[in-house]
């Protein structure tokens, strides 16, 4: 009895209920977000499906898109948040979306939670371990289209793509734009809202478009 009514932080963190006996009631009163969390096991099998290598533990939350044409490699604990009806402090417009292109590599560490995140590869985007993503984030390694005017319908070839890299502890608001060849330094946060076209400091809050320099945080 103790364990459904007593306070617990895990579950509080990753639903938002405080005891076993609130995550019931919530369960019975949003039927489709109880629906969501008891299909995640089958949701998993889009992954598998497109070719997607993923560690133990992976929770899918609706149903991803996946176009994986290159390499999509997730590591352990991760939580892919698509549905209108999970857990996630926004209302998801999308669901995850990843997409890799022939010479493209998605590689996450542990514990990632995408939410309604796009990441979007013809290069190389790496995650680092304990990552959050806040709703509606979109990171990509390419310019998707060419600059010059006269080879934007053509010339696939000549699209600038620079690597991405997003390090360990790095928190990322809802709304943001992290663009090609962009570090994010360990435990740094991204405001709600930023466009990042620059590396990040390890340790620093960046925010804004485009994205600059707000404040430090403490490393201990
Ligand atoms: C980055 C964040 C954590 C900073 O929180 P904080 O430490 O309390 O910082 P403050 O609110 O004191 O803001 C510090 C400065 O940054 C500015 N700032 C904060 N958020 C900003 C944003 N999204 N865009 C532009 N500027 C922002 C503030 O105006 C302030 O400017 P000032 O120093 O000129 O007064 C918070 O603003 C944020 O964006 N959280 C993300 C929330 C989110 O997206 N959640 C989704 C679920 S993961």
């Amino acid at each position: 009895m103790g364990k459904l009514f007593g306070y617990d932080e895990k579950l509080r963190f990753d639903t938002g209920n405080e005891n076993y006996y609130e995550l019931l009631k919530d369960g019975l009163l949003h039927p489709s977000k109880a629906g969501v969390v008891l299909m995640s096991p089958f949701a998993k099998l889009v992954l598998s499906l497109n070719g997607v290598k993923y560690g133990r533990g992976v929770r899918v939350y609706g149903i991803p898109r996946i176009e994986n044409r290159g390499k999509i490699s997730l590591g352990n604990n991760m939580r892919l948040n698509s549905a209108v009806c999970t857990y996630n402090s926004g209302n998801l417009e999308g669901p995850v979306l990843l997409r890799a292109s022939k010479e493209g590599s998605i590689i996450t560490g542990d514990e990632v939670y995408l939410n309604g995140t796009s990441i979007i590869s013809e290069i190389s985007v790496t995650l680092g371990s304990r990552i959050m993503i806040g709703a509606n984030t979109v990171i990509m390694d390419t310019n998707t289209h060419n600059v010059p005017w006269e080879n934007r319908l053509r010339r696939w070839d000549k699209i600038v793509r620079k690597p991405v890299k997003i390090e360990d502890d790095v928190w990322i608001g809802a709304s943001c734009f992290i663009m090609k060849g962009v570090t994010v330094g360990k435990g740094s946060i991204i405001a709600a809202g930023s466009v990042v076209s620059k590396d990040v400091e390890p340790f620093s809050i960046y925010a804004g478009n485009p994205a600059v320099f707000v404040k430090k945080i403490d490393e201990e």
